[in-house]
């Protein structure tokens, strides 16, 4: 029984789920728990779990290596399916601009914004950059993520979002965590090519896409669809060239606009279509009806902190629930609209400001997000045969109270394949 530990008297054990899949509408709000549980994990997997009456029958023989964890909850490992956790400089001078008054459009025209961060990114090197997104990894792992998709984004050029993917690549090797990359360098038009829109899709296309599928440096591609960035019909280019790739697209719509980039989405049967803080009552009814060509739905990635930072209206999660979507959670980190990956905020933000419930908001940020990574099969539940990721609590007096005392931290331990990290 080598590498085999037993964990017991698990106050409650969440999200238990003898089979996953991907949760819509009002299944969202039905988080299956154990009460007074065991769990046992075997080489980095979930091997077995029950309540304790059932322990004897279920594990005769307990290994050498027992926990306790007696009043506390145990959680699979937050699924953040939306980051841009690889930058090189903060950006909090902006903060200060936004505090005096400036919009987030005002300061991306005045060269700041995704061009700042660009900037900032292409002077520093390789090894640099990623010494610093190693660093935000393991401050977002220990706040209890265990998988996490990372965007590219802040190149803009051939060999600025080369530098990102292989950032990532290398943060996927080394790295514990399940990683996702997204090549997103259509994030927004580089000033050489402010007026020539065509000349940056051929780049994308031509010089960066290549290289990327050469080098399987990018699971899905991405385009910041918005007005004053990638229109839909340039989005559609640009994804068909990915998808050409094996490139599933995921992607920034409607949120600062509602400009047709939901329609696209759906049309090019996205992964995840993420943001929608600007969304019509005829797209949350579109978004509610789809049902892609595979008989996968797109899901709904709603990103509060972002609104929160901000200061935007929230995504209006009820609605989207209601008309039958499947809303994931992620923490959108990046420098510029949600320098914090925490996703326990987010979970909270989610409950507080855009009234979810708490079993929704988990379920969004485990299950959920994992099927927006399409780590469905791999991590978001207690199912045997995932990875054992999970998140053990402090001593708490129910599920609520995680996202009702926001802000404090609950997190006892975190176990990443089978290792307390
Ligand atoms: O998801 N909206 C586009 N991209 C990021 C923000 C990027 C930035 O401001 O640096 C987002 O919010
Ligand atoms: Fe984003």
């Amino acid at each position: 029984m080598s590498n085999t530990t037993i964990i017991i008297n698990i106050t409650r054990l969440v999200n238990v789920r003898g089979q996953s899949n991907l949760l819509s509408g009002a299944a969202l709000a039905d988080l299956p728990c154990i009460e007074d549980a065991f769990l046992l994990v075997e080489d980095g997997m979930i091997a077995e779990y029950g309540a304790m009456f059932e322990l004897e029958i279920k594990v005769p023989q307990l290994p050498k290596y027992i926990i306790e964890a007696q009043g506390r909850f145990v959680l699979p490992a937050w699924c953040d399916s939306h980051t841009h956790l690889v930058f090189s400089a903060s950006r909090e001078n902006e903060f200060i601009d936004k505090i005096k008054g400036m919009s987030y459009a005002e300061i991306a025209v005045k060269g700041g914004g995704i061009i700042n961060s660009a900037q900032k990114l292409n002077d520093v090197s390789e090894d640099e950059l990623f010494n610093q997104a190693w660093k935000r990894l393991q401050e977002v792992s220990k706040l209890g993520t265990g998988a996490i998709e990372i965007k590219s984004g802040y190149g803009l050029s051939v060999a600025g979002e080369l530098k990102m993917l292989r950032v990532i690549k290398k943060l996927k090797e080394k790295s514990n965590l399940l990683i996702k990359s997204t090549f997103l360098g259509a994030h927004t038009y580089p000033i050489q090519y402010r007026e020539n829109h065509q000349g940056y899709i051929d780049s994308i296309i031509n010089e960066m896409l290549p290289v990327i599928a050469g080098e399987q440096l990018a699971d899905y591609i991405d385009v910041f669809c918005e007005t004053g960035f990638f229109s839909p019909q340039e989005m559609e280019t640009i994804c068909k060239a990915g998808m050409a790739y094996s490139l599933r697209p995921k992607l920034h719509v409607n949120q600062l606009n509602s400009i047709g980039g939901i329609e696209m989405g759906l049309n090019l049967n996205a992964v995840s279509l993420d943001h929608l803080e600007s969304l019509t009552r005829e797209e949350i009814v579109q978004l509610g009806k789809q049902s892609n060509n595979n008989g996968n739905e797109t899901i709904c990635t709603l990103l509060p902190t972002a609104a929160f930072f901000l200061r935007m209206g929230f995504p209006d999660a009820r609605a989207l629930i209601n008309a039958g979507c499947a809303v994931a959670l992620a923490s959108d980190f990046n420098p510029g609209s949600s320098p914090s990956g925490n996703m326990n905020l987010v979970v909270a933000l989610s409950c507080i400001q855009m009234k979810m419930l708490p079993e929704e908001a988990i379920n969004a940020a485990t299950i959920n997000g994992a099927y927006a990574m399409e780590l469905g099969n791999e991590t978001g539940s207690i199912t045997v045969g995932k990875k054992a990721n999970l998140i053990f609590t402090k001593p708490i007096p129910s599920l609520a109270y995680l996202p009702y005392c926001f802000g404090t931290n609950l997190i006892d331990r975190v176990m990443i394949g089978g290792e307390f990290i």
